[in-house]
């Protein structure tokens, strides 16, 4: 924990996570989520207001609409650095270089597989080559763009020893962030926290860099990789909105933001405006015609929604007592109770009240006996449901 003394008091300065946004590279290759130009640049705009410190905005080589996507990205957008993702390939970083030209702030992502199982079935390689690869890729990249970001493909499996050899070199070669990607999403949080504490303590040059992870959600644990590599010292988080990305997709940026800010005991903050996190969510959402899952933390539909009558009472009472964040917090208006055959008499009291009927406990117990029978057949009850209930009375 770092402190600094301020007239007299010593005052705890959190440690800042920069958010690396890649909604718009590795979401976008999810399935079905593709995007034109026109979209990107909505969204770009929007990440920009959210306050995500780089945007990834796509991978040039990849397309002519790709490569524009980034030349009108890197128009349009100025405070974000805008970022280009490259192999560890000449003609790559090339095109990348030529598609940024416009950025006020600039870097290019490279990089190169790590783990034994890419470097022997896809490069079909060595170690010793590859990581010449690596080093000769950001040399090239540094050249023409001063901000290099290296990725480590797949080193969530990679051997610790060989990557630490291989972040080292990069980072003696200009990479001013080291990414330290779960490719496969095979990490469990212990271990990959770590991996991260394992670079931090061998690779000797690894203060001239910012750490960086990147993590997949195969097993559904992206986000918590991710949580646990910044409790070991990575600074920057590369995320989506709403988890998007390949196979099962990413970390979702709207959960890392709200969990560095809901748990003190991290020590971190972001740029991230969070009331702009749920707006957000539903236009990637609308864009990439990819429904969020009601129950998805954070932007969900009932992510709060206190459905059951032991939970109503307990937040119509305090809404502290099942809320551990204020709804607003995130861009949703209030919270909410729905009623249902699990709701309680304080559920239904709470609604009738706020249309507007003043009853008796006597009255309330007997709405509820004619409610529970009704709540049984519907899945939800609406404010119709609860006039003709009163009229019945
Ligand atoms: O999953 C991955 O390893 C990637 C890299 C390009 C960072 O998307
Ligand atoms: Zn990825």
């Amino acid at each position: 924990m770092q402190t600094a003394e301020r007239g007299g008091f010593f005052m705890t300065m959190k440690n800042n996570v920069f958010i690396f946004d890649t909604t718009l590279r590795d979401g976008e290759q999810a399935p079905g989520c593709q995007l034109n130009t026109a979209e990107k640049i909505e969204i770009a705009k929007t990440l920009e207001t959210l306050g995500v410190d780089i945007i990834e905005a796509g991978f040039p080589i990849s397309s002519p609409g790709d490569f524009h996507s980034v030349v009108e990205i890197s128009k349009t957008v100025r405070q974000p650095i805008i970022c280009a993702l490259t192999r560890a390939i000449k003609g790559d970083i090339d095109s990348a270089v030529e598609a940024l030209k416009f950025a006020k702030r600039k870097r290019i992502h490279t990089g190169i597989g790590a783990s034994d199982i890419h470097i022997e079935y896809k490069f079909r390689s060595t170690r010793e080559k590859i990581l010449e690869q690596g080093v000769e890729a950001v040399r090239y990249a540094k050249r023409f763009v001063q901000d290099i970001e290296f990725y480590a493909e797949d080193a969530g499996r990679a051997d610790n020893v060989f990557l630490t050899q291989m972040i080292e070199a990069v980072i003696n070669a200009g990479a001013t962030v080291v990414n330290i990607p779960d490719t496969t999403g095979y990490c469990l949080p212990s271990e990959f926290g770590a991996k991260i504490a394992y670079l931090k303590e061998h690779v000797s040059n690894i203060d001239k860099a910012i750490i960086s992870v990147h993590c997949h959600n195969d097993l559904g644990m992206a986000t918590a990789n991710t949580i646990a590599a910044v409790q070991n010292g990575a600074r920057q988080v590369q995320v989506t909105l709403n988890g998007v990305g390949e196979r099962a997709g990413n970390t979702s940026l709207e959960e890392v933001a709200m969990i560095l800010k809901t748990r003190e005991s991290l020590n971190t903050q972001t740029n991230i405006n969070t009331t702009r996190l749920y707006p957000a969510s539903r236009l990637v959402s609308r864009l990439m015609h990819m429904p969020i899952q009601a129950n998805k933390a954070i932007v969900g539909r009932n992510a709060f929604a206190h459905s059951s009558g032991i939970h109503q009472n307990g937040v119509l009472k305090n809404r502290f007592t099942y809320e551990i964040m204020n709804p607003e917090d995130v861009g949703v208006t209030h919270s909410t109770i729905p009623l249902t055959a699990r709701s309680g008499r304080s559920g239904l009291a709470y609604h009738l009240r706020n249309l507007g009927f003043t009853i008796t406990p006597e009255e309330l117990t007997k709405v509820y006996e004619k409610f529970l029978p009704l709540a049984d057949m519907k899945k939800r009850i609406t404010k119709k449901d609860l006039h003709e209930l009163m009229i019945s009375l």
